[in-house]
């Protein structure tokens, strides 16, 4: 059995990857404790690899791995790694998730990222990107993406214009930006889907409370990407892809004075959000903070 796995590995070859060829013996080796712990069956174990075919097929594996937890857990490892280098007092990161798309329209200091014709209550949202010490950065590229009011995404909503609900923003010389958009729905994921379909065995639901993402980036800081949650959602601390963390959850106003809605041209109530960033400086000797994967990018 050990030489299978050995040689299974490429231990016993010269050539290759020696760091894969451990990590691959490794996953083997208690994949096939689990079968034997568990007495999975052939059937079981089949079913399981077609269950990741279709998994693939349906292209999502960007949701499950945060479903399972495991986009949290590379958070965490970076969290430590950071503050083992000493780094302190920056904005919490939180997972990417799957939905982002690159090129977004960039616009100096605002923008109104709701471009297609649908209701939603309308949502402020400014504020300062900082350094830890609490100075401005002027500059700094704050990329904001969110879900409609159905929790759908543009560009994997294929009823959404590109890029709706989809900007960069530069921040002004005193490290300002601000956006109009509508509140966003949480996301809930495809009822029907190989994702799903594990969650429900499990027992659980696979909703997340409505959010906001950000990249936020910087020449000479760690790129930060984050999320902020509407505060009074549901599935605030019931997040299935285990997202919400503190410092993540700013205050959500709502503003129902006629003589405020005027003011903003408004006929109808909307709601403020004031959320600053704080950027750590880049360290040489961490891993990057920004993470390599490959986006969609709409024509
Ligand atoms: C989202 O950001 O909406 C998302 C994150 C993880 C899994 C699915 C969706
Ligand atoms: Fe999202």
């Amino acid at each position: 059995m050990r030489q299978l796995l050995d040689r299974a590995a490429g231990l016993d070859q010269p050539g290759g990857n020696d760091r894969l060829k451990r990590i691959v013996h490794r996953v083997i080796t208690d994949l096939c404790r689990t079968i034997k712990e568990f007495d999975v069956t052939p059937n079981d174990f089949w079913s399981a690899v077609s269950y990741l075919t279709r998994l693939g097929q349906a292209n999502e594996g960007g949701l499950l791995v945060p479903g399972l937890g495991i986009e949290t857990f590379l958070d965490v490892i970076m969290d430590e790694k950071e503050r083992r280098a000493g780094l302190a007092g920056g904005t919490p990161r939180t997972i990417e998730g799957p939905l982002y798309v690159a090129g977004a329209p960039l616009s100096q200091y605002e923008a109104r990222l709701d471009q297609d014709p649908e209701p939603g209550e309308v949502l402020f949202i400014e504020g300062q990107v900082r350094d830890t010490a609490g100075q401005p950065i002027a500059g700094a590229v704050v990329d904001v993406w969110h879900a409609n009011m159905k929790g759908g995404y543009s560009f994997f909503d294929p009823s959404q214009s590109a890029y709706n609900l989809r900007r960069r923003i530069e921040t002004d010389a005193e490290g300002r930006y601000r956006l109009r958009t509508i509140l966003p729905a949480g996301y809930g994921c495809p009822p029907d889907g190989p994702t799903q379909q594990l969650l429900t065995a499990l027992g659980r639901h696979g909703n997340r409370p409505a959010h906001i993402h950000f990249f936020v980036e910087a020449p000479g800081y760690r790129k930060l990407t984050t999320q902020i949650n509407i505060a009074d959602d549901p599935y605030l601390y019931d997040d299935f892809a285990f997202a919400t963390r503190d410092g993540l959850i700013p205050e959500l106003v709502r503003h129902t004075d006629p003589e405020e809605i005027k003011a903003r041209g408004l006929s109808e109530p909307f709601a403020t959000i004031r959320f600053d960033f704080a950027l750590n400086r880049e360290a040489g000797h961490l891993p990057a903070a920004a993470v390599v994967r490959e986006h969609a990018k709409a024509a």
